[in-house]
């Protein structure tokens, strides 16, 4: 049912989202990690999420429903885009970290990192609220066209050896995923069809 999404609103602050009933997922991640791109090849819809070369593309909290207002994607700000200036920066992540912890329709976060350099700056903080709040993410390791599928898998296997270091294992899962080629599609949509289906 993906494919029947639509645009709902966009918000600057969670006091302005819409009413916390029903099931969203969240898709969060570092600025260009593909956020808005693996939304759109999600509910095939090339045109929904705006996308773009340029770091710091989405910059509201983007509510999309899935025909039904009470089934809601959301499309989160990137975090870590160095040309932002600290204070907004830190703004941000009180914004985020609030989001994550206190809504109460979130089902599970969509974790987007960049399959080359996974696990950076902020990634990891991102990972522990959630696990903090007992909330489920699901790691996409996003534009994996661009590695040779040796490598790929490397960076795979490297991702969940730290989860299972880090004990997070039980609530965090890990695949690879394209955009580009559509590899990753059915996976995502197991996950993404038990979080709404409870
Ligand atoms: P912000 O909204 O700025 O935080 O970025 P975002 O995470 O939403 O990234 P977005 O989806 O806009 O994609 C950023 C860039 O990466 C764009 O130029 C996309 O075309 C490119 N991109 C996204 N997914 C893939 C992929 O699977 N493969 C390749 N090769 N490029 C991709
Ligand atoms: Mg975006």
């Amino acid at each position: 049912h993906f494919n029947k999404a639509s645009y709902l609103m966009s918000a600057p602050t969670l006091a302005l989202c819409p009413p916390e009933t029903g099931v969203e997922v969240c898709f969060a991640g570092r600025s260009n990690a593909g956020k808005s791109s693996a939304i759109n090849t999600l509910t095939n819809n090339g045109k929904l999420a705006r996308t773009s070369k340029t770091p710091g593309r989405t910059q509201m909290i983007n509510f999309f429903t899935l025909g039904n207002p009470d089934q809601r994607l959301v499309d989160l700000p990137g975090y870590g885009y160095a040309k932002v200036p600290l204070a907004m920066k830190i703004e941000w992540e009180k914004h985020l970290s609030q989001y994550l912890q206190e809504r109460k329709s979130l089902a599970g976060m969509v974790l987007m990192m960049d399959v080359r350099h996974p696990l950076q700056e902020f990634d990891t903080t991102m990972i522990n609220w959630a696990v903090s709040a007992e909330m489920p993410v699901h790691i996409l390791l996003t534009k994996a066209d661009k590695l040779k599928k040796g490598p790929a898998q490397t960076m795979l296997l490297n991702v969940r050896k730290h989860l299972k270091e880090a004990k997070a294992d039980d609530l965090v899962s890990v695949q690879l995923f394209s955009s580009l080629k559509r590899t990753g599609l059915p996976e995502l949509n197991v996950v993404l069809n038990r979080w709404f289906l409870g």
